[in-house]
């Protein structure tokens, strides 16, 4: 068992279930309707929990009424957010998701009003515990100073990144990370059409990186230095992806820290993620 900080956001996902995704102007009706907690880091945080590790979560959060169902589902999958900023004002990150009966698919319209975690806060944490440190690739140039404070603090202790969307300068978070999680919708944002093609261009440059990429219900590819590897996805039927990226990224933190090589890692990965796909929510993915 490992202790991780995981700094990233915490969301309140409203899922609405639908029969089939709607078109614009269109009235449909719900199916079904969840309130979940969401948000990459504390969803990472959650299944490297189930997987028996001891986890910690740093990011900000409001006092308002919606914080307790956030508070309530980490306390149940026993996340410390001793690290965590409480602030007076703003909102919880709230999204609104439409998941699809028919694909499974997840659409998410997200409001935000809520300051980023600090590279202020984020030095008052005693980093010296930890055994990995995993940061959502966003609020850049604080992410940025918070590992560059880890990589001083603690050099020997491996950092992974998540790149899931494009953003501004989000290329100088690749050189402070020893993992770095490439998703589909970045690749293509490069213009690259597959996981080896992005694997190939960033490994041009951080050639002693592990570098993974979730290519949605196809499979993951990844590298490091010279060798290449490629796994399918499970082949299931897909009735929630929602969070799926976020599973398959714990999965691979999971298994780097067990030591086995990447292409073990990938398999894991990618069973786990299509395990997800084929049930509601991430709760409860190992005992089935
Ligand atoms: C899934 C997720 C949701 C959240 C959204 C934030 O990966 O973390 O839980 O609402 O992405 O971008």
């Amino acid at each position: 068992m490992a202790k991780i900080l995981c700094t990233g956001i915490a969301t309140l996902d409203i899922i609405n279930e639908v029969k089939c995704y709607p078109d614009e102007d269109d009235e449909i009706r719900i199916l079904s309707q969840e309130k979940r907690r969401g948000g990459n880091a504390t969803n990472t945080a959650v299944i490297l929990s189930q997987l028996g590790h001891e986890c910690f979560w740093a990011g900000t959060l409001v006092n308002e009424v919606d914080s307790q169902t956030i508070l309530s589902d980490l306390k149940h999958y026993q996340i410390n957010y001793d690290y965590c900023h409480f602030l007076d004002q703003g909102k919880i990150p709230t999204s609104y998701i439409t998941l699809s009966q028919g694909s499974g698919s997840r659409t998410i319209s997200h409001f935000r009003d809520l300051p980023e975690y600090t590279f202020e806060t984020f030095k008052k944490i005693n980093l010296h515990q930890f055994d990995w440190f995993h940061f959502e690739g966003r609020n850049v140039e604080e992410t940025q100073k918070m590992m560059q404070w880890c990589r001083q603090q603690c050099p020997g202790t491996p950092i992974s990144v998540e790149i899931e969307k494009p953003r501004d300068s989000i290329q100088e978070l690749f050189e402070l990370a020893d993992t770095i999680l490439f998703s589909k919708q970045y690749a293509l944002s490069k213009s690259v059409t597959s996981a080896k093609d992005l694997c190939h261009l960033i490994s041009s440059q951080y050639n002693d990186k592990s570098i993974v990429c979730a290519w949605g219900d196809t499979g993951a590819g990844a590298s490091f230095k010279q060798g290449y590897h490629w796994q399918n996805a499970l082949d299931i039927k897909a009735i929630d992806t929602l969070a799926a990226g976020d599973v398959f990224n714990a999965a691979i933190i999971d298994q780097q820290l067990k030591k086995y090589p990447l292409e073990k890692c990938l398999e894991f990965a990618c069973q786990l993620a299509g395990k997800k796909c084929a049930q509601k929510g991430i709760g409860e993915l190992f005992i089935k």
